[in-house]
């Protein structure tokens, strides 16, 4: 084991350390723990959903899921069983998980990489290598996602590649010409003082001749347009159903892909126009068979390595004591 002798108070506090970590739409990290004992609860902190392109609070429980998800892999590569209740209070909704610090047990070498691999993990939304990701490679993701019961859907076929593609150029339009959309986003993009939102650095700079993808525009590096890599791989992480439950399983999924990608040594962004204009959404499933649930979407591939984004301290967002 790792670490027999860290004590449950310094795994807690390396669990939050994870939790803050994950990542979060546009930055919003909407989430707030509570600590009693060994135990974490993750909550949604409603205040923080992106009330316009995100309704429903789908990106900001996958934020969450992302979180548990980073606290799962910490305790357990501390050496320590790791128990998760998913929304375990049906009086508290907000209340989207308990994770709770277990017995000693050891870690999985698939535990201690991706756990090697949180602080390592951030969105790179700059042109990527036209380097082909292997075979293997492309397995582990799709593995990573069916770990967590859910699909990773990779488009690396010509015609539904270019049918996404037209739907992710639809819906981005649809939101460039939505003023609640662009002042929503505006909110959120600042020049680097702020602990949350995102700073226009991390923004990646404009594709030349807007590029194949329509890639989300936080307004950063404007002078410059930049060729991005020709053939992007693009992946789509869906879901059976469409619960709050799904949303959460899928958030675990979703950043076990992630930290997968990045312990592989690929980078990740996302496209999530698709899934935020709720028609295009329906066409997307629609695209993939009609059975599954998009839930976000995925561009991943090799690059050099990108910055990480502020977050509000552990203090900030987590609270001592019963509920
Ligand atoms: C569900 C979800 C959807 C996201 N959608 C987009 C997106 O469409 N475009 C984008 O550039 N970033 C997107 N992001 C990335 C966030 O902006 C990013 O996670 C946040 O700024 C924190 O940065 P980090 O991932 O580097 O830690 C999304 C993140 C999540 C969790």
């Amino acid at each position: 084991m790792s670490n027999t002798t860290a004590s449950a108070t310094d795994i807690v506090a390396a669990a939050l350390h994870a939790g803050i970590l994950a990542p979060s739409p546009h930055n919003t990290q909407p989430w707030e723990f509570r600590v009693h004992g060994e135990t974490i609860e993750v909550l949604l902190d409603d205040t923080r959903v992106l009330g316009y392109c995100d309704p429903d609070a789908r990106e900001a429980t996958l934020a969450c899921g992302a979180a548990v998800l980073n606290m799962r892999m910490t305790i357990a590569e501390q050496g320590r069983e790791c128990v998760v209740e998913p929304l375990p209070d049906r009086a508290r909704p907000l209340l989207l998980a308990t994770v709770a610090v277990g017995g000693q047990r050891h870690p999985t070498p698939e535990e201690q990489r991706l756990a090697s691999a949180v602080e390592r993990r951030h969105t790179n939304r700059r042109p990527y290598l036209d380097r082909e990701i292997p075979v293997a490679v492309r397995h582990a993701l799709t593995e990573a996602a069916g770990a967590e019961g859910a699909r990773l859907v990779l488009l690396d076929q010509a015609q539904r590649f270019d049918e996404f593609v037209a739907l992710l150029r639809h819906a981005d339009h649809l939101q460039q010409q939505d003023p609640r959309f662009l002042a929503e986003l505006r909110e959120w993009t600042h020049d680097g003082e702020r602990s949350d939102g995102v700073p226009k650095a991390a923004g990646g700079p404009r594709a030349v001749d807007g590029g194949l993808l329509a890639l989300r525009d936080f307004g950063g590096d404007v002078a410059t347009e930049r060729e991005f890599e020709r053939r992007p791989l693009v992946a789509v992480l869906t879901t059976r159903g469409d619960t709050r439950l799904d949303m959460l399983r899928a958030g675990q999924a979703m950043q076990r892909v992630l930290l997968s990608a990045t312990a592989a040594g690929l980078n990740a962004s996302f496209l999530s126009q698709p899934i935020e204009v709720d028609s295009v959404r329906g066409r997307l499933r629609e695209l993939l068979g009609g059975h599954e649930h998009p839930q976000t979407v995925l561009r991943l591939g090799y690059g050099y390595p990108s910055a990480a984004t502020p977050r509000r301290p552990v203090e900030e967002v987590t609270r001592e004591g019963p509920p």
